[in-house]
């Protein structure tokens, strides 16, 4: 076969190529493939070439043709139903924009302020780098004091305070109960929620050397215990769901008297710390170990924090609480999270779980 009978050859295969896929290709793309710049056309009419002076001019004719039947026909399909040649249904949802969300904590921290909110709390912040003096000193707990041992301090290599002492970073939110009683400068009542970052040096599956505490402070006239049991009863029905109970047991802290610790009904067997198998048999929860979760301290304010932050105590008196968000979240979550360093770790794929 001479080269140019070979030419003749693919022209007509092109076209009937062509021909084949008129019908399931969209005109736009078909018009790329065949007639545009790099297109099957161009190809084709580049070998021209190779020919003699006269097949050139048979073959410049086979061309001439081929390319306006080629539009023609492309011309005729470009005027039939659009829809229904590029392929769309208009009706199709979109593509959703992927979004991002707020990180678990900070979406904790939203809920647990909305919750404080409603029963007249106002969220303030106070200094996560602080004296000694607002961490430990105004708390009751003077210098070299045995109790400060229970708070792993990190200390800031900064020159000391000549009234307040060295520089830390905060230990608990507890730093703000005198913080806020300065601010308000005798503006009473005071009903404050701080919540903030706390470090510890602590490091394991259960403890992260940065976390967040939230810390609740009311200081009026006749308050009593039952406004505090009251408060924490609200909020454990609020942020764990309307069956969960909550229970103050006896413990110590030198900057309350008396002071708590504050535990929340597990909320897979409601504080009874046994559920039902398939059997109906009774197996020990798996969530708790006795039906309750301990969640952090609270107590009424000690008079001599009250003095510290310039409130009469024999006229005023508030009650404090201070709790773990991360902690508290994972047990509102039902998470047995065995390390809860994740949180921290920036792994996207534990995250979007949230
Ligand atoms: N600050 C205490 C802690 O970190 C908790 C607490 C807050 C206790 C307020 C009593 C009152 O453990």
């Amino acid at each position: 076969m001479s080269a140019y009978q070979k030419l003749v050859a693919q022209s007509q295969n092109l076209f009937e190529q062509f021909l084949q896929e008129i019908n399931q290709q969209n005109a736009q793309e078909l018009t790329v493939k065949y007639l545009g710049k790099k297109g099957l056309f161009n190809q084709l009419a580049a070998q021209i070439k190779d020919l003699t002076k006269e097949e050139k001019k048979d073959f410049g004719r086979e061309l001439n043709q081929l390319k306006n039947k080629l539009e023609s026909k492309l011309a005729d399909y470009q005027k039939q139903d659009l829809p229904s040649q590029i392929h769309q249904d208009l009706t199709m949802p979109g593509i959703q924009a992927k979004l991002g969300h707020l990180h678990p904590v900070s979406q904790a921290i939203e809920e647990i302020s909305r919750i404080f909110e409603r029963i007249g709390f106002v969220r303030v912040s106070h200094p996560e780098v602080d004296w000694d003096y607002y961490v430990f000193q105004a708390l009751n707990m003077p210098a070299n004091h045995p109790a400060r041992d229970e708070w792993e301090t990190f200390f800031v290599d900064q020159q000391a305070h000549p009234n307040l002492g060295k520089m830390v970073l905060t230990t608990h939110t507890s730093n703000g109960q005198v913080r806020e009683m300065e601010r308000v400068k005798g503006q009473l009542p005071i009903r404050m929620m701080n919540i903030s970052r706390c470090y510890r040096r602590q490091s394991d599956n259960t403890h992260t050397q940065m976390f967040h505490q939230f810390e609740g402070l009311v200081i009026d006239k006749d308050i009593n215990i039952q406004h505090l049991k009251g408060t924490i009863d609200y909020f454990a029905k609020e942020f764990f769901g309307p069956k969960t109970k909550s229970r103050i047991r006896p413990f110590h802290f030198k900057f309350t008297e008396p002071s708590f610790e504050v535990d929340f009904s597990c909320h897979i067997c409601h504080g009874t710390g046994y559920i039902k198998d398939e059997h109906n048999h009774k197996i020990n929860c798996r969530f708790c170990k006795s039906g309750w979760h301990e969640v952090g301290g609270a107590g009424m304010v000690h008079p001599n924090v009250l003095k510290a932050g310039g409130i009469d105590s024999t006229k005023y008196r508030g009650f404090a609480f201070g709790w773990g968000v991360e902690r508290s979240y994972t047990l509102k979550q039902d998470l047995n999270i065995d390390d809860i360093r994740l949180f921290y770790s920036g792994n996207q794929e534990f995250l979007e779980q949230f």
